[in-house]
């Protein structure tokens, strides 16, 4: 029932009389080229096609034809959504010439092997100075591979981490950009368009800086993310089996949280799914306890153990989501155990606030750490204040802390722990910390974050480490040497250990 002439885009209705036909024909023809263009329609595609048409860009959109699954989907699109200036494309080679050049082609399909095939698609039908786009959630030395498999062809290439989820990236994501700074300056008009405002007014994407520095920085951002979530799910695992609160209860201490400077997007999402009920059940309590994860929390692990840095909480927050998974296995050894016999016993709220806070802010500093470790390494230079400000609105973990980093690392952009004003606001809450996660330990419940948490703050802290009897150790076995407190660094020594005992 439809007439298509690819190359123009054009798909037209022929159960109509010829003229109509004809004068549909002429008024696509002389309908502009595109001003930008999107490949895929997924959940977070559409959301930012919306958003990027919603402010008055011409976009030209393409998503495959799988049978059964996913026909038509663009066109649909395009029909849904007949009041922007939005054009829905099957054919590649028609997609491509629908838009305006130098084209410009945000890619927002599925990361990994499927983001080399689409560019590969698309190459054909492209011109030198054409600029592709990724935004899913690619690892950023892909981005790199990318980048200069793309250079060599003519084609910029610009890797933008985006953050906000489904509302986020229809309302206004947060976007970490990087790569090609000169085609970053061609898109910048409209990726900032498209993005949240921080609560200053400014947009929440700025040129993170050169290679898969964007992705590098998105990735961090969701370790960070993984120990924020890992933090409350702890804290309500506490009170609900060992303080014997409902659901509803401890939404209700979360919203007190919320109006101190606790507050986070995070948070204000834990209220709801507290409150949530199904009838007269809540259901939280029906949910099953195994995780998922797509994997930006163990790409954030792995990049740390590359850099030789300590990512503590965001680490243990991905192995709590592995042990999580292993439902069978735990039902078994419970009841091997006695560990699950659960001790209820009296939580200090106050307290936990404390241990809470300072939890949040140790994994903030992990987070921001292993950014700064990255850009010295690899020569990215990225600036921590403008990250923490883009992370201020339209991300996951947008909140109060979030704003006081992006004013804490304009002046001082070391490791939060070493500026002295964050440690003036930690520094009276270490006991009531250690108190919380040394009664909540004794009584049965685990806290694998916040006591990792814990755990980096007292060794961050600690002019004498335990790492003397680790050197001397590797030294008895394997004659790896050790340095001397009472003699110079650039000295090596060895020991015959087991001389006396010979
Ligand atoms: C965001 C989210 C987003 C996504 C995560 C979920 O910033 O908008 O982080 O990227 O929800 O990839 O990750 P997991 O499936 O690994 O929890």
């Amino acid at each position: 029932d439809t007439l298509e002439i690819p190359e123009y885009g054009i798909h037209v209705n022929v159960n109509q009389s010829t003229d109509n036909i004809i004068n549909e024909i002429r008024k696509n023809m002389m309908v502009e080229k595109s001003e930008f263009g999107l490949v895929g329609l997924g959940v977070m595609g559409t959301s930012l096609a919306l958003n990027i048409a919603g402010k008055g860009t011409s976009l030209a959109v393409y998503n495959r034809q799988v049978l059964g699954k996913e026909e038509d989907v663009a066109l649909k699109f395009q029909n849904e959504n007949s009041s922007l200036k939005i054009k829905g494309f099957d054919d590649v080679k028609a997609f491509v010439s629908g838009i305006q050049k130098p084209r410009k082609i945000l890619l927002m399909v599925n990361a990994g092997k499927t983001v080399d095939l689409v560019i590969d698609s698309l190459l054909p039908y492209l011109d030198k100075g054409d600029i592709l786009i990724d935004g899913g959630n690619s690892h950023y030395k892909n981005t790199k591979k990318r980048f200069e498999y793309l250079k060599n062809k003519g084609i910029e290439f610009v890797g933008i981490g985006v953050s906000g989820g489904e509302e986020g990236a229809l309302k206004g994501p947060s976007i970490m950009p990087s790569g090609s700074k000169t085609a970053y300056e061609q898109v910048s008009t409209i990726l900032e368009g498209i993005s949240a405002n921080d609560p200053q007014g400014n947009k929440c994407c700025t040129y993170i800086g050169p290679e898969g520095s964007g992705h590098f920085v998105k990735m961090i951002h969701n370790g960070i993310e993984y120990g924020e979530m890992q933090l409350l799910a702890e804290i309500y695992h506490l009170l609900r089996f060992y303080g014997g609160k409902r659901p509803d209860e401890i939404a209700s201490i979360f919203e007190e949280w919320k109006s101190s400077d606790l507050n986070s997007y995070l948070l204000e999402i834990s209220i709801d799914i507290l409150r949530k009920k199904e009838g007269s059940e809540f259901l939280i309590d029906k949910i099953l306890d195994q995780a998922s994860q797509k994997g930006t929390g163990g790409w954030s692990t792995n990049a740390a153990l590359e850099l030789g840095k300590p990512l503590n909480t965001i680490a243990e927050s991905v192995m709590a989501r592995y042990i999580s998974a292993m439902k069978d296995t735990r039902v078994q050894a419970s009841k091997l155990y006695t560990t699950n016999n659960v001790k209820q016993f009296s939580i200090d709220l106050e307290k936990l606030k404390n241990a809470y806070s300072t939890s949040r802010i140790i994994n903030h500093a992990i987070g921001f750490d292993t950014i700064s470790e990255a850009s010295n390494q690899y020569h990215w230079n990225l600036n921590l204040s403008e990250i923490a400000r883009i992370w201020t609105n339209g991300c996951i973990i947008r909140s109060s802390l979030m704003e006081e980093c992006a004013l804490l690392f304009k002046d001082f952009d070391k490791h939060l722990l070493l500026n002295p004003i964050v440690a003036q606001q930690i520094n009276p809450r270490i006991s009531n910390y250690s108190q919380v996660v040394a009664e909540a330990l004794t009584s049965g419940c685990p806290l694998p974050v916040m006591a990792s948490g814990l755990n980096y703050l007292l060794s961050f802290t600690s002019a004498q480490s335990s790492a003397n009897m680790i050197q001397a150790q590797r030294d008895y076995f394997g004659a790896h040497t050790y340095k001397r407190t009472d003699r110079p660094f650039e000295e090596s020594f060895h020991t015959n250990w087991n001389e006396k005992l010979v």
